[in-house]
């Protein structure tokens, strides 16, 4: 496929802010019309007038893509208002940095849902679209964290994880329907999402622009490459991943000492339990 998408449609997830708004003005710039998606309208507003600056049939949806009804209503509206459905990009997002003392069970399922579900019921309603066609690409945007899971963020990987095993599933499914399926997987990038952390991250090196997500993003469909890691060349991430392979309990050992659990945090976590509370419930005396 070529870098211009004069005439073809694309449907973006979490395009209110990050890596998804620098998305939605990408693709715009390229001649897409562009559908960009999530809960905070007035800065979808923005983004849209900017994508239609270039295509002026996009246009934004706001809502909640943890839920199911929704996530399949903006590919249905997709069809409806623009004919066709040619990429899909699974952005959508929430942060969860906390200590598991802090985590209440509940919150396994709305990381799940929007993180991870999201992606799976837009997937599920674009596959007929994208058949019809002849044609389609599904671009999941997971974390480095799906490779490796930092401290405290046992939940974000875990979706992330899922999203990335449900990809190379779909990979091989689609096999043969001219429907490619891509997964990048971003290292720390430069947008809000640092800034919506339960609890302060412990990382403080350097983040990338997420125009080089982006890129990925177009890489994958344009070379029907299936997996992106970016950056590409970044020590860190390569050193996480050689030992990854080769030494795990090192790795692991490793990113426990860049942010261990400070006794008091046990401490107070022992005294909440023998006081028969549940994890989470970290407020009640
Ligand atoms: N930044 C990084 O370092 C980094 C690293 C690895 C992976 N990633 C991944 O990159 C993707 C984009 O993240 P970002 O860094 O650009 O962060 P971001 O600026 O916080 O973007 C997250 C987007 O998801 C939307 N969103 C969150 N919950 C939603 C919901 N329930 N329904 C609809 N939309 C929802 C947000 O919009 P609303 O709040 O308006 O709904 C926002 O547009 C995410 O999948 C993230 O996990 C980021």
């Amino acid at each position: 496929m070529s870098r211009n998408y004069e005439g073809k449609v694309v449907l973006i997830t979490g395009a209110s802010s990050g890596i998804g708004a620098v998305a939605a003005r990408m693709f715009a710039e390229r001649g897409a019309q562009v559908v960009a998606v999530a809960r905070r309208a007035p800065l979808l507003e923005r983004v849209i007038a900017e994508c239609r600056a270039h295509s002026p049939s996009s246009f934004y949806l706001s809502g909640d893509v943890g839920e199911q009804e929704f996530a399949e209503r903006i590919v249905q509206t997709t069809i409806d208002r623009l004919g066709r459905l040619d990429v899909l990009v699974n952005n959508a997002a929430i942060s969860k940095h906390k200590h598991i003392y802090h985590t209440r069970a509940e919150e396994a399922e709305s990381v799940l849902r929007i993180n991870f579900l999201s992606s799976v019921w837009t997937t599920f309603a674009a596959i007929p679209v994208m058949l019809r066609q002849g044609w389609g690409a599904i671009v999941n945007v997971s974390s480095f964290a799906a490779k490796l899971t930092p401290p405290r963020e046992s939940l974000y990987a875990a979706s992330k994880a899922a999203m990335s095993a449900f990809s190379e599933g779909l990979w091989h499914d689609l096999a043969g329907s001219n429907i490619h399926v891509a997964l990048v997987h971003p290292g720390p990038i430069d947008t809000e999402i640092w800034l919506k952390e339960d609890e302060p991250p412990s990382y403080q090196g350097k983040k990338y622009p997420p125009e080089i997500v982006v890129n990925a993003i177009f890489d994958c469909i344009e070379r029907r490459r299936y997996e992106v890691t970016v950056p590409r060349r970044n020590p860190m991430l390569m050193t996480a991943r050689f030992l990854r392979l080769v030494l795990p309990g090192l790795l692991r050992w490793g990113m426990q000492r860049s942010d261990p659990v400070p006794r008091a945090v046990i401490e107070r976590a022992r005294e909440r339990a023998a006081a028969g509370k549940r994890l989470g419930e970290v407020d009640e005396p």
